[in-house]
C-alpha cells in the first residue's frame, strides 16, 4: 500500500507530499484497504469456525474506523465505559461487544449491563461480586468470562506482558477452577467461557500454544464439574513486523495451532488490535531544523511525543522514510521532536539522507496505539487523522486548535 511513483511516495493512489500540502503536518493517515485486508485474513482464518473476531479497540478507537470494521463484521474488545459507548456509536453490536480490564467501576459495569453487551471477561473475584450485585440491582443476568492468568513469560517488552506471573492481569492460574464453582453460585451471573490475554507484540506462536495448552486444562478441570464453557476467548498479542527481518506469524498459523488444542465444538473469539491496524497507519512530519550538536546530526520534525509515545516509552522502533526519493548522503541521524524532553525522539542512529528544512518523513507502523495514546502534553493540539481509500483522502479527525486546550477548562 506504500510505493514510489518516480520519485514520491504514495499511500495508495494518494501522493504524500499532496496530504502535507492540503492537511498540514503532522499527521496521522491510514490506509482503507490494509485495514480491511488484514480484518479480512482474521476472517479468512476462522473460516467455518464458530465465534468473533473483536477489534481491540483500544489500539485505535477513531470512529470511521472502528464503523469500518463494525461493517465488515467485527466485533470489538473493550476495556472501558468510554470505548463501550465508542463502540455502540460506531454500530457494532452490543451482541458482540467483550469487556476486560481488572478495575472496572460500578458505573461501568452498570452500563455495559444495560447496554447488554456479550460478555465481561472477569478479572478478580470482587470484580465477580460487583457485576453480580449490579445485575440483580438492575434485573439483568451477566454473561462472564474469566480472564486466566496463565503464568507463561512472552517475549515481548516488559510492559507489554500481561500473562506472566505477578501481573496484575486476571485470575491467578491456581485460583482458576475454584473461579467458576463461585460463579456458579452466584444467581445472576451466566458463565460463557474462558478467556486469556499474555501481552502484545507477541512473534512466537510457542506462547500462544503454551496458553492454550495450560488453557485446556482448566477448561477439562471446569468442564468435569459440570460447567460448560462454549467460548474460548484467546485474547489478542499476535506481533507485526516493525523492521526489516523481524517475521511476524500469520493469523492463519496462530489459529491452526489452537484449534487442534481444543475440542470440536468449541466457539472462538479473537481480539486483534496491532495485527489488524498497525501496519495501516502512518504519521507524516516536517522537518523543521536540522543541527549537529555534539558531533551528532539532528533532524527536528514537527511530531512529539505526545503525538506518537511509543518510541520513548517502549523504546520501540518505528521505520522513517522521506517521501521523496533523493541521491543526498546518508548520515547516522537522530529524528528528535519539539518536546522539552529528552526522550523525545522518532528515532535514533538512522541512516537517512541528509534532507532539507521543509522536507517530509513518514514514520511507519504507527496505525496501533499511534493516534490513540496521544496527548497535548506541552500543549500542543491533537493532529489530525486522514483516511486513504483508493485516489479519495477522507478527513476523519480534523486537526484540534489552541482553543480546544481549554475547552473544558472552568
Ligand atoms: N485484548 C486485551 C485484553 C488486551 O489487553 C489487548 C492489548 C488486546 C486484546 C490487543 O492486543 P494486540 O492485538 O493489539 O497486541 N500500548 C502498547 C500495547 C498495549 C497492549 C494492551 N492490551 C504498545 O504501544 O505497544
Amino acid at each position: 500500500m506504500l510505493r514510489f511513483k518516480k520519485n514520491d511516495l504514495y499511500v495508495e493512489q494518494v501522493r504524500l507530499s499532496d496530504i502535507a500540502k492540503k492537511y498540514g503536518t503532522s499527521a496521522y493517515i491510514y490506509s482503507k484497504n490494509k485495514i480491511v485486508n488484514n480484518f479480512e485474513n482474521y476472517k479468512k482464518a476462522l473460516g467455518a469456525k464458530d465465534g468473533f473476531i473483536c477489534f481491540a479497540c483500544k489500539t485505535n478507537s477513531n470512529g470511521t474506523i472502528l464503523k469500518l470494521l463494525s461493517k465488515l463484521g467485527a466485533g470489538a474488545d473493550t476495556t472501558s465505559g468510554g470505548e463501550i459507548y465508542r463502540c455502540l456509536s460506531a454500530g457494532f453490536s452490543s451482541s458482540k461487544i467483550v469487556y476486560a480490564g481488572v478495575g472496572k467501576t460500578t458505573e461501568e459495569i452498570e452500563y455495559a449491563l444495560k447496554s447488554k453487551i456479550f460478555m465481561f471477561n472477569v478479572e478478580s473475584f470482587e470484580e465477580l461480586d460487583a457485576i453480580d450485585k449490579i445485575a440483580s440491582k438492575i434485573k439483568v443476568k451477566a454473561k462472564i468470562s474469566f480472564r486466566i492468568n496463565p503464568y507463561v513469560n512472552s517475549s515481548t517488552h516488559s510492559y507489554l506482558a500481561t500473562g506472566k506471573k505477578g501481573a496484575k492481569f486476571g485470575i491467578p492460574y491456581e485460583n482458576a477452577v475454584e473461579a467458576y464453582s463461585v460463579a456458579k453460585r452466584k444467581k445472576n451471573i451466566v458463565i460463557v467461557g474462558i478467556h486469556s490475554h499474555i501481552g502484545s507484540q507477541i512473534l512466537d506462536i510457542g506462547s500462544f500454544r503454551l496458553v492454550a495448552q495450560k488453557i485446556k486444562k482448566i477448561v477439562d478441570a471446569v468442564e468435569k464439574n459440570g460447567i460448560k464453557l462454549e467460548y474460548i476467548n484467546c485474547g489478542g498479542g499476535l506481533g507485526i513486523s516493525y523492521e526489516e527481518g523481524q517475521e511476524a506469524p500469520s493469523p492463519k498459523q496462530l489459529m491452526v495451532e489452537l484449534f487442534r488444542i481444543f475440542d470440536k465444538d468449541k466457539k472462538f473469539i479473537f481480539e486483534p488490535g496491532r495485527s489488524i491496524i498497525g501496519n495501516a497507519g502512518y504519521l507524516l512530519t516536517k522537518v523543521i531544523y536540522r543541527k549537529i550538536s555534539g558531533g551528532k546530526n539532528f533532524l527536528i520534525v514537527d511530531a512529539g511525543m505526545n503525538d506518537l509515545i511509543r518510541p520513548t516509552l517502549y523504546e520501540a522502533h518505528h521505520e522513517i522514510v522521506p517521501v521523496k526519493k533523493t541521491n543526498a548522503k546518508k548520515v547516522k541521524t537522530d529524528v528528535v521532536g519539539p518536546i522539552c524532553e529528552s526522550g523525545d525522539f522518532m528515532g535514533k542512529d538512522r541512516m537517512l539522507p541528509l534532507i532539507n528544512q521543509g522536507e517530509y518523513l513518514l514514520v511507519k507502523c504507527v496505525g496501533a496505539y499511534g493516534a490513540a495514546m496521544s496527548s497535548e502534553y506541552n500543549s500542543r493540539p491533537l493532529i489530525p487523522e486522514i483516511l486513504v481509500d483508493g485516489c479519495t483522502i477522507k478527513l476523519i479527525r480534523k486537526r484540534a486548535c489552541n482553543r480546544d486546550l481549554l475547552a473544558n477548562e472552568i
